[in-house]
């Protein structure tokens, strides 16, 4: 094999790591799951105060689109009052973001 060819399958095989978004279950966990729970039902003590939607609910999951999910953990989120509801968080890349999206999606029972 020439070292052409490995650095093009180094390439593949990080691209599918981030891909493959390893952190984002991770990220839910640690981020995410005090206030939308693990399953993302939001059955929380933080999401019963803040009447957190269902994000397990098929329902919930066509209110927004990806692009809306994608602001809303980037930027946080605001009420009608601009209390803000849903920090934005600290120290996730653009790439954590999108994998939290998708990771959002698979939560839709
Ligand atoms: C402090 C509590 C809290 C935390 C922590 C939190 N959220 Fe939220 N999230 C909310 C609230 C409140 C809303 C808006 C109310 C609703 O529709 O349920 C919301 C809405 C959303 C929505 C719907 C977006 C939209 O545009 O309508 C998504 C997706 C979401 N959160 C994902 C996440 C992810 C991913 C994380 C972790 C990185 C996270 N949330 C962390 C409270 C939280």
């Amino acid at each position: 094999m020439t070292t052409h060819h490995r650095l093009i399958l180094l390439a593949f095989a990080s691209a599918a790591i981030t891909a493959y978004g390893a952190d984002a279950a991770t990220n839910w966990t640690d981020s995410c799951a005090k206030c939308h729970g693990p399953d993302g039902k939001g059955d929380t003590k933080m999401g019963k105060k803040l009447s957190i939607a269902d994000l397990s609910d098929a329902k919930t999951q066509a209110k927004f689109t990806d692009e809306e999910a994608f602001k809303s953990i980037k930027s946080g989120r605001t009420d009608e009052s601009g209390k803000t509801t849903m920090k934005a968080l600290e120290g996730l890349s653009d790439a954590d973001i999108t994998a939290l999206v998708a990771y959002v999606r698979t939560l839709k029972k």
